[in-house]
């Protein structure tokens, strides 16, 4: 039996204009940061097989790029270096080097569009021999003798001129240490966005394909965090927050819409999420089979992101989504 009659919440359904007034949750390019796979050199670009429309490329032509996200509403970027072999050993050392062609690429960015928002990401994984985030001694990852090479990197992303350090390596006291060594350093005015809930997920397979950046022996799993748990997602958060982060971040996103629901509703600063490349890929695949519609499935993917309590949402779908459905 009908018990109200009197409610209909059809009539609150009745047009597109009425829909449109009464949406709960809206996306706008504003709210994307668009990332790039950096290669060393000029004038190269690779596509990733796994990535379809994702490329590695030099800096010029990422600077092309940029500029044409720039025009379509982007304006946060994150950037990833595709470091050769032979610049890779034990500790990272390629990632604070002077010749370092991913430090060179951040000036040369920023030099050209001082107006756009850069965010680095900060693990010894693209540059170490081993594939792993953090230093390994005897197969183990060892946290406290990886911590002062974090510092080191953040501090010399922040002297090339990025606006937001990105540490991705789930070290504990990762954040403070590297918040100590930019203050100490004078770069106050640096930011962080702490990967505060990351999970050690099978989502980034593309990705490490992009950046032949897999791990050499063992997985991720003593450091990343377990699918499984929720709870311990709020106590990384509590740590990242004391320690002066300015935006914590949840990655992946889509199994994870949970997680960045409960850290919207606990802390008071910015959340994002990490619409990782296994769900790019995920998606690419279902409409290149034809066997999904994509037109509207990626922007409804985005939009439960940003429902769930995401603030800005990172994504290799942020440049076609600019430059197609932003305007409707
Ligand atoms: C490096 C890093 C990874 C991703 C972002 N930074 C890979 C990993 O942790 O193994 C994955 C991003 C993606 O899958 O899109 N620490």
């Amino acid at each position: 039996m009908w018990t109200n009659p009197n409610h209909r919440p059809r009539r609150n359904r009745k047009s597109a204009a009425v829909r449109q007034m009464v949406a709960e949750t809206n996306l706008s390019p504003a709210h994307l940061i668009y990332p790039y796979f950096l290669l060393d050199g000029i004038h190269r670009i690779e596509a990733i097989k796994s990535m379809p429309g994702i490329a590695r490329m030099t800096v010029d032509l990422a600077l092309r790029d940029i500029e044409e996200c720039m025009n379509h509403g982007l304006r946060s970027f994150v950037l990833f270096p595709a470091v050769e072999d032979r610049h890779k050993d034990t500790m990272a050392s390629y990632s604070f080097a002077s010749d370092n062609f991913y430090l060179h690429a951040i000036r040369t960015i920023k030099e050209a569009f001082p107006e756009c928002l850069l965010i680095s990401d900060v693990a010894m994984d693209p540059y170490s021999s081993d594939g792993h985030d953090g230093l390994v001694e005897n197969g183990a990852i060892v946290n406290d003798k990886t911590l002062p090479i974090l510092a080191k990197m953040s501090l010399a992303q922040a002297q090339a001129g990025i606006d937001i350090i990105g540490p991705s390596d789930m070290m504990d006291g990762r954040v403070g240490h590297i918040r100590e060594a930019l203050d100490n350093a004078g770069y106050t005015n640096t930011s962080i966005m702490a990967y505060t809930a990351k999970y050690a997920s099978a989502f980034y397979g593309p990705f490490r394909d992009a950046l032949e950046s897999a791990p050499k022996s063992g997985d991720k799993k003593t450091y990343q965090m377990d699918p499984a748990n929720k709870r311990e997602a709020l106590r990384e958060a509590a740590l990242d927050f004391d320690e002066g982060a300015d935006l914590m971040m949840v990655k992946p996103a889509l199994c994870y819409l949970d997680i960045i629901h409960l850290l919207k509703e606990n802390f008071e600063i910015p959340i994002t999420a990490y619409n990782v490349s296994g769900e790019y890929a995920m998606l690419k695949a279902a409409a290149q089979n034809g066997w999904i519609d994509y037109d509207r499935a990626m922007p409804e993917m985005l939009l439960s992101i940003r429902r769930a309590g995401a603030d800005a949402i990172l994504t290799y779908f942020a440049k076609e989504f600019a430059l197609n459905y932003s305007v409707k």
